[in-house]
């Protein structure tokens, strides 16, 4: 990580944790780092839970952000939900293009590019996810699916907006997998997603992004990954579901930044 960024440990809770459930562990988490300055810490709870979580985070340092939204401003699409409405219950981070969401729901990076742009429009920051599968990472098709994602999903972005987008690289074998690819591995797809950056953006919009890591980071590996270079944080999924490993994660980053 280079010091002209910040580190931002976000947790990814999934469809896990109700209203009740969610303020229970937001609660747990403001009293083990809701104080800290030295890393953006926030955590994407479900819809549901949005609104009891964000009252758990009003007295602290640790930002709300949701999983997913739709880009039209409002009309006739049920069962989503618009970026007003989650700025409307002081949501400020939002996860867009998550791998889970493309396999399951269809989504494209023309959604991504839409999302993206409407997030930013709305002064949300969007968390782009990208991220190749093991047959494509076998077929060393890696770096080429990655700048089709990054390409396609930030296009029409401009250098000034993109001061509020982070990048997520998450392999989609190590999602939930306990299989994490090393930080040498994730370290060259992160450099690879910075040219890329600095091809659409210029570079130094690009040198201002955060890039985060995703894939089964927990306690045990999130120093070695952190360290390097263009790893500027993390989007953690099973270890943000536990107050004392998501807190260990934010002190990992915390003692870095020193
Ligand atoms: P994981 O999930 O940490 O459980 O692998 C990460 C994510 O999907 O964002």
């Amino acid at each position: 990580m280079s010091n002209s960024r910040k580190y931002l440990i976000a947790g990814n809770w999934k469809m896990n944790c109700n209203a009740g459930e969610g303020a229970a562990l937001a609660s747990e988490i403001v009293a083990e780092v809701g104080q800290q300055t030295d890393v953006n810490v926030c955590f994407c709870p479900a819809f549901t839970a949005l609104e009891t979580v964000s009252k758990e985070l009003s007295d602290s340092n640790i930002a709300l952000g949701a999983q997913n939204m739709h880009f039209e401003a409002s009309g006739a699409y049920t069962g989503e939900v618009s970026a007003e409405m989650l700025r409307h219950l002081f949501v400020s981070y939002v996860i867009l293009g998550h791998s889970e969401r493309r396999e399951y729901f269809g989504e494209t990076d023309v959604v991504v590019n839409q999302k993206t742009r409407a997030a930013l429009a709305a002064n949300l920051k969007p968390i782009v996810c990208v991220g190749e599968s093991l047959e494509q990472r076998e077929a060393d098709e890696t770096i080429a699916v990655i700048k089709t994602q990054v390409e396609a999903g930030l296009a029409g972005v401009t250098a000034e907006e993109s001061e509020a987008l982070v990048v997520a690289y998450e392999p989609i074998w190590a999602i939930g997998t306990g299989k994490t690819a090393t930080p040498e591995m994730a370290e060259a797809v992160h450099l690879e997603i910075r040219n890329c950056l600095a091809g659409l953006l210029g570079e130094e919009a690009a040198g201002k992004i955060r890039i985060l890591y995703g894939g089964s980071m927990k306690p045990e590996n999130a120093d070695a990954l952190l360290a390097q270079e263009n790893i500027d944080g993390g989007l953690i999924g099973g270890a943000s579901l536990k107050a004392q490993s998501f807190a260990s994660l934010v002190h990992s980053a915390a003692k870095l930044a020193q």
